[in-house]
């Protein structure tokens, strides 16, 4: 690769990095007629990855649920990751993996043997600004409308873009979702609430992303002795939480302060991040600058 090529966004398109000019798929790729495909987004700072090990189980986890072979071992995927993060300059950035089935005639079923489309990019990492967490962020109640296969990081997004979509409409940063009367995450996040001094979080079942976020949350918790149960979160328990968190790769942890219009807490916390969520953030900061 040349200097200049170097010193360009560079993206990786099945085995090759270039410039994403010239990145081409065919418009048959299943991951473009079907969603066929799934993805992760791998944070790392300074250019060192946070549990990069957890996202590829991820990754592996979800190719099984779709019967795709996965392209590369494990040691084949840490490089080129590196590569990719050392051509875009280091940083915090976002590694974004796509992978579908491949390119074939339109038909629903899947042709054994196909040739995986591989894609990665980099994207700056918008971790959150001071202010964003001193103020929190808004929330409103939707129905989740998804399908019951959640657990899978599947590229087919859709239920999730309309009701990004429809939080968006409302007025407010994000949907917090319920399924039966029961909390399950958020459009591209996880939620945790807190209650009685108790993080509450719902299980990692076939309803929710079993978020790397979440899950380093739930370690460093328990890690610090914070009482943290794992079980059904209900809507009566999510609207009367003294706090309530979002946790994903980009946002790391932030507090929700809104709900359905109304201040988060009680008392003269009401509407501000609470006690548990600054602790939480301290351990998540620490946590970072030991990578
Ligand atoms: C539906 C959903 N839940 C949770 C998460 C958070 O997962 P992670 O912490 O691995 O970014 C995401 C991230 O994209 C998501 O799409």
């Amino acid at each position: 690769m040349t200097t200049q090529a170097m010193c360009l966004p560079s993206v990786f398109l099945n085995g090759k990095f270039m410039p994403l000019e010239d990145a081409h798929i065919s418009p048959l790729d299943r991951g473009f007629i079907f969603g066929d495909g799934v993805y992760e987004v791998i944070p790392f700072y300074d250019g060192k990855a946070l549990r990069l090990h957890e996202h590829l189980k991820r990754l592996q986890r979800s190719l099984d649920e779709l019967e795709i072979d996965n392209p590369y071992s494990t040691d084949q995927w840490k490089a080129h990751i590196g590569a990719l993060v050392e051509h875009n300059g280091g940083g915090n950035i976002a590694i974004y993996i796509q992978i579908t089935r491949g390119v074939a005639k339109r038909d629903f079923a899947p042709i054994r043997g196909l040739k995986q489309t591989v894609f990665m990019m980099a994207n700056p990492l918008p971790t959150p600004k001071r202010d964003v967490y001193e103020r929190g962020i808004s929330c409103v109640s939707l129905d989740d409308s998804r399908w019951l296969r959640c657990h899978i990081k599947s590229t087919a997004l859709l239920g999730a873009v309309m009701l990004k979509h429809a939080s968006n409409n409302e007025g407010a940063d994000e949907a917090l979702l319920f399924r039966d009367g029961y909390l399950t995450e958020s459009s591209a996040s996880n939620i945790a609430a807190i209650k009685n001094g108790v993080i509450l979080c719902p299980p990692m079942d076939n309803l929710i992303l079993p978020g790397i976020t979440y899950e380093l949350m739930i370690e460093l918790a328990r890690n610090a002795g914070l009482p943290l149960e794992v079980r059904r979160v209900s809507r009566h328990e999510v609207n009367t939480a003294d706090e309530l968190w979002i946790l994903s790769s980009t946002k790391e942890v932030v507090p929700i302060t809104t709900l359905d219009e109304k201040p988060v807490g009680h008392g003269a916390q009401a509407g501000k991040p609470g006690p548990l969520f600054w602790k939480m953030y301290e351990l998540f900061q620490t946590y970072k600058r030991g990578l």
